[in-house]
């Protein structure tokens, strides 16, 4: 008998698919990862000559990639629960430097002792979008303020919920124009896992859960349509 394996529906089926797929999707994705380290980087903590410096969620490896580019005296922990993205990551990374890798999420991670307290800074580039509001966005986002220092500083970038207008509607037809611009054919391609199983909450959500899990305000430094980038301090 064969045995069915179940897909982890986070992402799409490959993750090569994923890199061509967000970046025709996400109006300036190719300059999220370099903008998301260049922030951090620039933070009183992280600015330190070997800062430890945790990249949750890190995907197929983008910020990665760039923050080796950036700060390759950092000390960096990727982290993702999902085996295929990692083994991407990993080919991607391969001539670079040290990577501490963990096939697991932030939550589990933050449960080891000795990451507790322990990252100058993190990065979270779209997953909180990818975990329902039923206490794992207040979980993940606790999880990432246990595990950095007091006064790291964390960088967020997720797809949000569209505050109401009546120009949503056009909002909404422009990003159709933007993937068919970029050459994406949206029938075709595996977009789901990025958009329809997604999770995104309002501005105002979002402020209440950060301020729950130990964070300063989310001040916002970047968007694109819906999708937003915050920078966010824990507590000293
Ligand atoms: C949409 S991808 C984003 C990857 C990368 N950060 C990027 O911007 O391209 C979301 C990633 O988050 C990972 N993920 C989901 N839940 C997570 C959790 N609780 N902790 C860490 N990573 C998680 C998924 O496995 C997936 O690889």
């Amino acid at each position: 008998m064969v045995e069915e394996r179940q897909r982890d529906t986070s992402q799409p089926a490959d993750g090569d698919g994923y890199e061509r797929v967000v970046q025709r999707l996400i109006p300036g994705y190719a300059s999220l990862a370099r903008l998301a380290v260049a922030l951090l980087a620039a933070s009183p903590l992280a600015s330190r000559e070997g800062a430890a410096i945790l990249v949750a969620g890190c995907g197929t490896g983008s910020e990665l990639l760039e923050a080796q580019a950036q700060r390759p005296d950092w000390s960096l922990t990727a982290t993702d629960p999902s085996a295929e993205m990692l083994a991407i990551a990993r080919d991607r990374l391969a001539g670079g430097g040290r990577i501490d890798w963990r096939q697991s999420t932030v939550e589990a991670l933050a449960d080891d002792g000795a990451s507790q307290g322990r990252f100058a800074g993190a990065l979270s580039v779209l997953v909180l979008q990818s975990l329902p509001d039923d206490g794992s966005k207040l979980a993940f986002l606790t999880a990432l303020s246990r595990s950095l220092q007091p006064g790291g500083q964390l960088v967020l970038v997720d797809r949000m919920q569209p505050e109401r207008s009546p120009l949503q509607k056009q909002v909404e037809a422009a990003w159709i124009g933007f993937q068919q611009a970029s050459g994406l054919d949206a029938a075709a391609e595996e977009l789901a896992p990025l958009t329809d199983q997604t999770h995104p909450i309002g501005l105002a959500r979002l402020s209440a859960l950060v301020n729950a899990a130990g964070f300063s305000d989310p001040a916002r430094i970047f968007q694109a349509l819906n999708y937003e980038g915050f920078l966010l301090q824990r507590a000293l």
